[in-house]
């Protein structure tokens, strides 16, 4: 993974990110449209990046605009999307358009090293289930399957459950690491979350690093 640049999309107040994972970049450069999130991830995490020397450049505004011109100026970053792309579902713009640009991500990303954790599908569970551990897998699992039919019975799914659209954010067959998440008692989420190098570097160059790293795996 490289480790100059953090294009980081989604930032918040980087709640999920342990200050010490930001800290392995010489630059972060952070988006979110949330007005509130650039000071709380300075009062979060400001701090200690300054004083390490790591630069810090928080934006207020969408990140999927101009991503174009990012990868073009920043073509040597680490893309992370954090826990942002299955939110979109939740704004104006209609379910069959935003599938195929969450599709149209990898096409868009593919001169870059890039990933996401994002939720796949969420929704109730029966009360008192014991959710799974996290297991690794690959992307794209889809839900009618075996095994995505499997998955969800460990979380003890009652149907119907929420369909995030991110079934093919990431490139097919990119390691992944799967995770059920208690949101609140009776009702989980089931994120998924992966990346994928640069398309020119092989994947013997590349070292995978499975497990996000703000996440408390269960
Ligand atoms: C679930 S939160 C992410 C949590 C965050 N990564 C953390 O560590 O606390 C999703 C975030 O994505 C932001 N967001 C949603 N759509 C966005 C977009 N198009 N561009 C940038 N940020 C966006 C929201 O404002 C919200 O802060």
């Amino acid at each position: 993974m490289p480790r100059k640049q953090l294009v980081l999309l989604g930032a918040s107040a980087g709640w999920m990110l342990p200050t010490c994972w930001l800290a392995q970049f010489e630059e972060i450069h952070a988006w979110d449209i949330d007005p509130l999130a650039s000071p709380l991830f300075r009062w979060r995490h400001g701090r200690h990046l300054q004083s390490q020397g790591i630069r810090l450049h928080l934006n207020t505004a969408d990140g999927l605009d101009h991503l174009n011109e990012r990868t073009r100026e920043m073509p040597g970053a680490f893309f992370w999307f954090d826990n942002m792309l299955g939110q979109l579902r939740f704004t104006n713009e209609p379910l069959d358009a935003l599938s195929r640009r969450l599709q149209a991500l990898q096409k868009k990303l593919q001169h870059v090293a890039w990933g996401s954790v994002h939720d796949r599908m969420s929704g109730r569970t029966t009360l008192g289930t014991s959710l799974p551990l996290s297991r690794l897998g690959l992307s794209g699992v889809a839900m009618e399957t075996s095994e995505g039919q499997a998955w969800l019975q460990q979380m003890g799914a009652i149907s119907p459950w929420l369909d995030h659209l991110t079934e093919h954010v990431l490139p097919p067959g990119t390691p992944v690491q799967h995770t059920a998440w208690p949101f609140k008692p009776g009702y989980a989420h089931w994120l998924e979350m992966g990346w994928h190098p640069k398309a020119s570097s092989s994947r013997a160059d590349a070292e995978w690093c499975p497990v996000h790293p703000g996440f408390d795996a269960r």
